[in-house]
């Protein structure tokens, strides 16, 4: 989630580990108070912090990358696993340096261990001034002003409507070309494993039209990619309070779609169980509407999949796989795993493995399963799997996965993509690096009178697990 608004498919498959804090930045800083943001975590956080940010330049404060120079220190933090937690722990061990150093220095804790852990963090983490959570970035500035007079501030409650959907979102380290917009908040899944439905509240969806004004002003301003988020994007929901008209995440795709061709759509996440035939065909009828869907499986096996509450199974997923394809043949298609849940027998993980195989993911987030307190798999199952048994199989997963993305990408040598320059490559200022509809990174060496934003077409000459590289045509 995530371009230095890097995306999922940027992350590095690091074993078990989020992605390292990004580091928000925008240049011309006007002076007077300043804020330096980290996030950790999924888009939607990342998506988060743009908000934030827009809440402070509206108080008057201007974003820096030099913590020394901060007045405001936020950490935008994450639950997701013991690892993402750990990571922040660390970073506040930092930043109670800096503070150390410049008494008044604000350090605030945002996002869903602020969430998790509520005013118990002020307990642990004797220098931090402010823990706020989620829905709650519209009392910041009050907030703040607690902070200033020396009172702690803390604000963790949990709404039923927040969307922050008249907040623009100030575009922080934004390559200028693509951009996250948030479509519904929290999650109505009760997946055993996870603690997002306690960080981040009840499901709600934003408003239509001012998600698809959102879309309209960041094409106007130069950008040609958006990303739907979403913890569930397919159960988007909404009611136009004078029409009565229904609005359903296939028909939200399409709006955003008519805002203009050139403006790519994409979205993220899909929960297997919600995603219809009406979005299929969406993706299939609208050249602009990306030929990829994130879809996690989590596991293969149909037994670990009723004690992680998905509510679909081994066979029931396979069938959307095999629906995908028919309907969209060219559609790219990943998924999250998790190794080593709760009882999970080495014959229930050789299942999946065979469902990579079997779905031909392009790429996978892959994780050993790490306990959260106050999930249903902490209160009812036991967290039985050594740890060395999960690191194994996660392992094979991560070995096994690379294997197919490797041939997955393989076979797109000799093909030609249109692909939208996103930006130098990481390695060269002389080569582009650029998506296709499929997700699929792919550089290229630059040719002279073209820049980001620009689509182009480029035949792929080689492929790596993660990239291809080719040439313009
Ligand atoms: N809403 C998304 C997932 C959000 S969390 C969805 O339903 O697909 C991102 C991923 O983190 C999950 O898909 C899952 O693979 C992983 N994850 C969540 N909780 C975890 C845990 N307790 N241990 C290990 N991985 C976990
Ligand atoms: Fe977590 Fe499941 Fe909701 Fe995804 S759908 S956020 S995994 S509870
Ligand atoms: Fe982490 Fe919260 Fe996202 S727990 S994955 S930052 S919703």
């Amino acid at each position: 989630m995530y371009n230095d608004n890097p995306t999922l498919k940027d992350l590095p498959k690091k074993i078990d580990e989020t992605k390292q804090g990004e580091v928000y930045f925008t240049e011309g800083t006007k002076g007077g108070k300043k804020f330096y943001i980290e996030s950790y975590g999924c888009q939607m956080n990342f998506s988060d912090s743009e908000i934030v940010a827009s809440i402070l330049a509206e108080t008057g404060y201007s974003p820096t990358r030099n913590l020394e120079e901060s007045d405001l220190i936020l950490i935008n933090t994450c639950s997701i696993r013991e690892k993402a937690e750990d990571t922040v722990r660390k970073r506040l061990r930092i930043f109670d340096k800096v503070k150390t150093k410049k008494p008044g220095t604000i350090v605030g804790v945002l996002g869903c261990m602020a969430e998790r852990l509520k005013a118990k963090f002020l307990d642990q983490e004797k220098l931090v001034d402010l823990v706020v959570g989620p829905d709650a970035y519209r009392d910041l500035p009050k907030l703040i002003a607690t902070a200033d007079e020396g009172e702690k501030g803390v604000n963790v409650f949990l709404s039923r409507e927040e969307t922050y959907a008249d907040i623009s979102p100030l575009r922080l380290g934004s390559n200028g070309v693509s951009a996250f917009i948030s479509i519904t908040r929290g999650c109505d899944n009760m997946c055993s494993f996870c603690v997002v439905p306690f960080t981040r509240g009840r499901e709600r969806s934003r408003n239509a039209f001012s998600i698809v004004a959102e879309a309209t002003d960041l094409y106007a301003r130069g950008y040609r990619e958006v990303t739907l988020l979403g913890q569930n994007v397919d159960s988007y929901k909404w009611e136009n309070p004078e029409t009565k008209e229904k609005v359903s995440f296939a028909t939200l795709l399409k709006m955003v779609a008519a805002v203009h061709p050139d403006l790519r759509v994409r979205f993220s996440t899909s929960h297997p169980k919600d995603i219809t035939d009406e979005v299929l065909f969406a993706i299939r009828d609208y050249e602009n509407i990306c030929k990829y869907i994130h879809l996690p499986v989590q596991s293969g096996n149909s037994r670990i999949l009723e004690l992680m509450n998905r509510t679909y199974d081994r066979e029931w997923y396979k069938a959307k796989i095999d629906r995908i394809y028919e309907l969209i043949p060219d559609c790219a298609i990943s998924s999250d795993i998790i190794a080593g849940f709760c009882s999970e027998t080495e014959e229930e993980h050789q299942d999946t493995l065979s469902m990579i195989t079997y779905a031909n993911y392009s790429t996978s987030y892959m994780f050993y399963y790490s306990e959260r307190p106050g999930t249903l798999a902490a209160k009812k199952y036991e967290d039985d799997i050594p740890l060395a048994t999960k690191k194994k199989r996660l392992q094979e997963i991560i070995y096994l996965q690379n294997d197919v993305s490797r041939k997955v990408n393989q076979q797109d040598i000799g093909k030609t993509f249109k692909v939208l320059i996103e930006g130098d490559s990481k390695k060269s200022d002389q080569d582009f690096k650029g998506r296709n509809t499929q997700n699929k990174m792919i550089i290229f060496p630059k040719v002279a009178g073209h820049q980001p934003g620009d689509y182009v077409q480029v035949k792929v000459k080689e492929a790596t697990s993660a990239t291809l590289k080719g040439e313009m045509v």
